[in-house]
């Protein structure tokens, strides 16, 4: 690489550090409301609020209380929440069947949001596994994951998310060939400007354990999800697979969880230059949450320094619990 520095004395990079003045003039990224988006778990009753242990400061809501949090975090400055559902067991079956309902949880919050919030994007989560009576991404028959029934599961319950209003939609789910039937089905049903943000490089993580007990998926679940999900080792699988997705019709892509994988943003955003997320998950926010409830760390300074890497990496937005806490600390300056 060519040299485009003179040696020190000429060149003292603390020069331009000095003051808080110099120090703004150069700096090169900015986090600002809108790279959030805020991941809420949704729970049935009204007036209901539920503490998730694992994840202090998060919380369920019921549908009526979700209104009013997508509400303030529109007012807030937040441009798009997404939801999760908290679904209750009897509901779970093998066939998953709940998933595709146009009434559940889920579809009944983006209805309830659309008609208060309307500004407001809603994501949701296209995989199986609040619904599946064996707590995975797909259907399981004979102790497989199988693919393509799984996709014709996923692309039933993408259409009915759409049709409640959706306005993106997350296939967190890692089957193969998602993407393409449900873009094809979108285009099919008249719903032709519903975005998709393919979880394109989501790892088989440890990361995940807190949102299992968010969502209640945790105690159905038999083994793990290395057969679908990425093998943390793997870069080049994971780029392969942000390649497939983009190809069969994802608007945009993630990288997940967010702060292990940095470089997988980065590689990602080099790569194809294409609007690139990450989610910073429950197992990251449980971390510095306990890390700062002991006092062992300034919790608000390290949530905007996490926040300001998945800028520095590439990322163009992030899904991340700390949202609300967030967009008040930028708005405060
Ligand atoms: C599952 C899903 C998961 C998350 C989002 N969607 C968990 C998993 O794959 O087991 C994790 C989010 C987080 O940990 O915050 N469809």
């Amino acid at each position: 690489m060519t040299r485009r520095f003179a040696d020190y004395p000429a060149t003292r990079t603390r020069r331009t550090r000095r003051t808080p003045a110099l120090r703004a003039l150069t700096r090169e990224e900015r986090l600002s409301c809108d790279d959030l988006i805020w991941p809420v778990f949704v729970c049935d009753g009204t007036g209901v609020t539920q503490e998730v242990a694992s994840m202090p400061g998060v919380i369920r809501r019921s549908v009526d209380l979700t209104v009013e949090a997508a509400a303030e975090a529109w007012d807030a400055g937040i441009p798009a929440i997404c939801l999760f559902p908290y679904t209750d067991p009897a509901l779970k079956t093998d066939l998953c069947e709940e998933a595709w309902n146009p009434e559940n949880l889920s579809n009944r919050a983006i209805r309830a949001i659309k008609a208060e919030v309307p500004d407001i994007a809603i994501m949701t989560d296209v995989a199986l596994d609040p619904y599946n009576a064996q707590g995975h991404d797909g259907i399981v028959r004979g102790g497989v994951i199988v693919n393509d029934e799984s996709v014709e599961a996923l692309v039933r319950m993408a259409l009915a998310q759409a049709e409640a209003g959706a306005d993106i939609l997350g296939p967190s789910d890692m089957m193969d060939g998602r993407i393409g039937a449900m873009r094809a089905a979108l285009e099919e049903a008249g719903h032709v400007d519903v975005s998709i943000m393919s979880y394109a490089a989501k790892y088989a993580s440890a990361f995940y354990g807190p949102f299992r007990d968010a969502v209640g998926a945790s105690g159905a679940l038999k083994g793990d999800k290395k057969t679908y999900q990425l093998d943390p080792a793997n870069a080049r699988e994971g780029l392969l697979g942000v390649e497939m997705d983009l190809a069969e019709g994802a608007d945009m892509v993630m990288v997940k969880p967010g702060m292990p994988y940095l470089d997988m943003v980065t590689r990602v955003k080099e790569a194809f230059a294409v609007p690139t997320y990450a989610y910073q998950v429950s197992g990251e926010y449980a971390m510095i949450r306990a890390a700062a409830g002991n006092g062992w760390i300034d919790g608000e300074r390290v949530m905007m320094e996490s926040l300001m890497a998945f800028r520095r990496a590439g990322c163009d937005g992030v899904l991340t619990y700390f949202a609300p806490e967030a967009a008040r600390l930028i708005r405060a300056g």
